[in-house]
């Protein structure tokens, strides 16, 4: 950098984006003598770059200490060899042959974003301002650049982008989730009185084989609903959860012995990479188990119909800084394109044909993550393949507080015997009050019904039960205000109540719940889970 061509071409740099023509800019100042301009050029805390980009190679006449630092060439290379501008140092060729065209039409650029790769090819964000003379016949420009790293500040505005994403896709779901709550608790009902009469009508002996497959139809789509109506309502934060400690590296082990058969005889190849020493997180394991599945799933998917075969990672590790214990699942598989990737969490999105996929996996997963106080990211290139990322907090100091599990039942396999209690069943849905009413009598049960509170507690001041099954929501009087009256006019009664309800996680009725000791059905739920704790409450 010492001839005076080169000083002067420095010197042109004042006017960066100046007339190519090179006509001074009026009102120049002075300029400074050549041996200020190569001080400043040894010093500048920028990278200096004058040569000429050809469509297939470069050549360099001056290029600075800073620019070498930047591209990580060693200080004691010299200019002709340092050309960040060559075909290998562009992450993306599109982008070269973007610049030369640019710089071709206009003559120059400001603040030119490009990914570029140092010597060592890792990758640099920089920001390019440069003048161009005129293109010569072979289509080479010279140029005077000034070239700024800005991958710091590319990395922030890229956190801030997440957050963004996260908070957006964090409101998204709140709005939907509160319809589809609404929507699944609808569906509740009619549920449950199908899900009844089919499983009450599929035990008969005497069926013929015709109605037989048909009911056994009706019971397993209605299951498969229920199933659905139960994501949904997982999704909308309505499910009953128990939290414990729990050693994410098991609950992975296990998620994965599940799969191993399925995975053996598709071509699967699993990799896990579990840290040891993992803290454990409080977490249900069950729920962490279902997000696992969910996203181990939906990778064997991807990779078996893009390439029938694939490799799966399953990568744990501590982050210290954020106190969490942070999962990755990984596959080779066709990858998530960028327009999709917005979508992906939405409830039923889904590119499975019908009846191959509802489009809830994701979503479920993502609000057990949430519910947990954690986070979920996804990173994919199409062809590439994908990687979820779950992070769940150790401490697990800022979640709501967990909703206590329903008391399960005792499965006793005793059979249903028929015994002479007398059943209340206040439940204002006719059809399936009409249908658990029926199961009971089948079970050898005397059975009332009261379609509202009200009418309840008329009947139970008229006559002796000795259980009561009784929904919560109900016109007139509800299932909470009943049991109130009970249980100060006739407290032994008051302690053989089963609820059923379809609203319960995170709401006041599971506050009620848990404070009256009783036990409680979600719905829809079977007869035999109904008929077994009516026993139990009886013995
Ligand atoms: N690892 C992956 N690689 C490529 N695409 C994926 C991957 N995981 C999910 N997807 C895409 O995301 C969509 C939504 O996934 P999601 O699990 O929510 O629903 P689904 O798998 O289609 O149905 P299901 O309700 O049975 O899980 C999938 O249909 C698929 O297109
Ligand atoms: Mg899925």
């Amino acid at each position: 950098m010492q001839s005076p061509q080169t000083i002067a071409d420095l010197c042109a740099l004042g006017g960066l984006c100046a007339d190519r023509r090179g006509i001074p800019p009026r009102n120049r100042p002075v300029k400074p003598p050549s041996a200020a301009f190569a001080r400043l050029f040894e010093a500048v805390q920028e990278g200096v770059y004058i040569g000429t980009i050809g469509p297939e190679s470069t050549a360099t006449i001056a290029a600075n200490p800073h620019l070498k630092l930047m591209f990580g060439y060693p200080s004691e290379a010299s200019e002709a060899d340092v050309r960040p501008f060559d075909c290998d140092h562009f992450i993306d060729p599109p982008a070269r042959l973007a610049l030369l065209e640019r710089l071709a039409g206009d003559g120059s650029v400001t603040d030119y974003l490009l990914r570029m790769r140092r010597a060592d090819q890792s990758a640099v964000w920089v920001e390019v301002t440069a003048a161009a003379d005129a293109p010569s016949a072979d289509g080479s420009i010279r140029i005077e650049a000034l070239v700024r790293d800005v991958s710091e500040r590319k990395k922030l505005d890229d956190e801030t982008r997440d957050i963004y994403h996260q908070l957006l896709q964090a409101e998204k779901m709140a709005a939907l989730g509160q319809t589809i709550s609404g929507v699944a608790h609808e569906l509740n009902n009619p549920l449950a009185t199908i899900l009844s009469w089919a499983e009450r009508l599929s035990q008969r002996n005497t069926l013929e084989e015709p109605v037989r497959r048909g009911l056994e139809t009706i019971l397993s789509e209605s299951e498969r609903a229920a199933r659905i109506v139960h994501s949904l309502l997982t999704f909308a934060r309505k499910r009953q959860t128990t939290r414990a400690m729990v050693d994410v590296n098991q609950v992975v082990r296990e998620t994965l012995a599940l799969r191993a058969y399925e995975q053996r005889v598709s071509n699967i190849t699993v990799i896990d990479a579990l840290a040891a020493g993992l803290p454990p997180v409080f977490a249900d394991g069950y729920q962490v188990k279902q997000v696992l599945l969910n996203l181990v799933i939906n990778a064997e998917q991807a990779m078996l119909s893009a390439n029938g075969r694939g490799v799966l990672v399953l990568r744990t590790w501590y982050d210290a800084k954020h106190e969490s214990v942070n999962l990755e699942i990984n596959d080779d598989g066709p990858g998530i394109a960028d327009e999709v990737q917005p979508k992906i969490f939405d409830p039923f999105f889904t590119t499975k044909e019908v009846g191959k996929g509802t489009g809830l996996g994701l979503t479920v997963a993502y609000a057990i993550v949430q519910e947990h106080g954690g986070r979920m990211r996804l990173e994919s290139r199409a062809n590439v393949g994908a990687s979820f990322y779950v992070e769940l907090p150790v401490t697990g100091g800022n979640l709501p507080p967990a909703p206590a599990s329903a008391p399960r039942a005792r499965r006793d396999g005793a059979a249903d015997k028929a015994t002479s209690a007398s059943v209340l069943v206040v439940e204002d849905e006719a059809a399936l009050a009409s249908a658990v009413a029926a199961a009971l009598r089948d079970a050898g049960y005397l059975v009332e019904h009261a379609s509202d509170g009200r009418a309840a507690l008329g009947m139970v001041r008229a006559q002796a039960f000795d259980a009561v099954i009784c929904d919560l929501k109900m016109p007139r009087l509800d299932g909470k205000a009943f049991y109130r009256t009970l249980s100060a006019a006739a407290p032994a009664l008051a302690r053989h109540v089963i609820f059923v309800t379809g609203d319960v996680a995170g709401t006041e009725a599971e506050a009620f719940l848990e404070q009256s000791g009783c036990r409680w059905l979600a719905k829809p739920f079977r007869l035999g889970e109904l008929l077994r704790t009516v026993r139990e409450v009886l013995t």
